[in-house]
């Protein structure tokens, strides 16, 4: 008999797509739903047609004087960046290539302690040394929110010689903060700032959005635009201003984090993408907006859960939300963000962004729709309240003390301990909650009984953490 043959990953893509979803979920073009007809019948048509390498005339990404060159200018003029650049590996890439191009080994760059694992692995790359700010927790939705203008100041008074500062705007869960007063600070002591705009690629596109770094003298920042616009996953830009970073060094660091073959299929996207922008971009970021909106209120009004809102400004760090995502809250009607998530998708199709221990998101795009909004609320309707309210999973209110960089730990020997026998060891493979992708412990920082508590309830209550397997973590070796 003819053996069957087993394609797991195409027939578990076959079966989700199949049982048509509601997406609240990345890559922002939701299934291609949201993309101009036309474009998206070329581009589904075109797929293996169009995957291409650098036959003459069509570019090479690695030194781009055509089409490819061509394409980037364009996205600079739409962003108001003096230069700008296609990225095939996300934005992680790009960030890590802005610190690089920035720092050299042994340079401090300030950055919140709840930035992005792209931020880490662009510190241990550069051999920089990290300065973490300490980011302000909210108690009762169990993250951390922002690091206060106050705070930024502090810092940059108390590390004058640091040549960088990294900001992320906005956070995973909206969260953005004093852009220009953080920026006014940094230049006037000659540091370069770099920003992470990840989640922030929508901003430029709406008044009643939070403000991009486009809008400042920022050095550099980077965007996803397969987060909240409609490219593809893994595609993402990288935009300059000034001459404040060196050009080559960036390009360099690019050319080392980027395959040799960089697709040809996630460059048109990114090109397709930045058109669909320039000719309906406020109608795609208002759209999706405007259904935040809308859910947001009937969440609060009609179900037992909170929906974070604009009342957030202000408060623990933040200066501003960008409201076209959802921050439901759910553990004071006594739920777990985990398990909120898992009924919503196996009972009734719909799949978040993300759930962490308190909390469930949702990010709306021009690809969503009114009839998804109400699949959501009619769901959340569903789990009525518990009368025992869960407290919030929180990382340690205090930074793990350091022992190394985290270039020299991560560099270091190592060894695999169990989580009983980790306190008092010395991280070498960060332990990251994923989503969101904030470490809990970064290379070089000091295991702490509290530590091992929090990575325990996140696992029990059926969240992941990257960095842990079978129970054990990895460690500095002794000796
Ligand atoms: C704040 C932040 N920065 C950077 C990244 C990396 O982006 P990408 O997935 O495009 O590499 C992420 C990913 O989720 C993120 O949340």
């Amino acid at each position: 008999m003819k053996k069957k043959v087993s394609m797991p990953l195409v027939e578990k893509l076959i079966a989700y797509s199949g049982k048509g979803p509601v997406r609240f979920h990345m890559p922002g073009h939701k299934g291609g739903k949201g993309l101009p007809q036309r474009l998206r019948v070329i581009m589904e048509k075109n797929l293996f047609r169009w995957d291409m390498t650098e036959i003459p005339g069509l570019d090479n990404w690695h030194d781009p004087q055509g089409a490819i060159e061509e394409a980037q200018r364009l996205l600079a003029e739409l962003y108001g960046a003096d230069r700008s650049f296609f990225l095939v590996n996300g934005s992680t890439s790009g960030v890590m290539a802005m610190l690089g191009a920035a720092l050299e080994k042994g340079g401090e760059v300030l950055l919140p302690r709840n930035s992005h694992k792209a931020a880490l692995m662009g510190v241990i790359l550069t051999g920089a040394k990290p300065v973490y700010l300490k980011p302000q927790v909210d108690g009762e939705l169990g993250v951390a929110t922002g690091v206060p203008l106050s705070e930024w100041r502090k810092a940059l008074e108390q590390h004058p010689d640091a040549k960088a500062v990294f900001i992320t705007n906005p956070t995973y869960q909206g969260f953005c903060p004093n852009l220009s007063g953080i920026l006014s600070k940094a230049k006037a002591r000659g540091m370069k700032v770099l920003v992470d705009e990840a989640h922030g690629a929508h901003l430029a596109f709406s008044k009643r959005l939070p403000s991009s770094a486009g809008e400042f003298e920022v050095d550099a920042w980077v965007q996803s635009p397969h987060k909240m616009l409609c490219s593809l996953t893994q595609s993402a830009w990288l935009h300059l201003k000034g001459r404040g970073l060196d050009r080559e060094r960036l390009r360099s660091y690019l050319s080392l984090l980027t395959s040799t073959s960089p697709s040809y299929i996630l460059m048109a996207s990114l090109d397709a993408a930045r058109a669909v922008m320039e000719t309906r971009g406020r109608w795609w970021v208002e759209k999706g907006l405007e259904l935040a909106e809308r859910a947001r209120k009937l969440i609060n009004q009609k179900t037992h859960f909170y929906c974070v809102g604009r009342e957030a400004r202000g408060r623990g760090g933040v200066y501003d939300v960008d409201l076209s995502r959802l921050m439901v809250n759910v553990s004071p009607a006594g739920y777990t963000g985990f398990f909120v998530e898992k009924v919503l998708r196996e009972r009734f199709n719909i799949y978040a962004e993300y759930a962490d221990f308190s909390n469930v998101y949702f990010l709306l795009t021009g690809g969503n729709t009114w009839d998804d909004v109400a699949k959501l609320v009619r769901a959340l309707k569903r789990f009525p309240a518990r009368k025992k309210k869960l407290k919030p999973v929180c990382f340690p209110a205090d930074l793990p003390a350091r022992a190394l960089d985290p270039g020299e730990a991560f560099f270091s020997p190592a060894e695999r301990v169990h989580l009983d026998a980790a306190p008092g060891r010395i991280i070498r493979d960060s332990v990251i909650p994923y989503p969101p992708g904030v470490p809990l412990l970064c290379p070089g920082e000091i295991v702490e009984k509290q530590h091992v508590e929090v990575i325990r309830e996140i696992l029990r209550a059926g969240g992941y953490c990257q960095g842990i397997k079978n129970g054990c973590i990895t460690v500095v070796k002794n000796g």
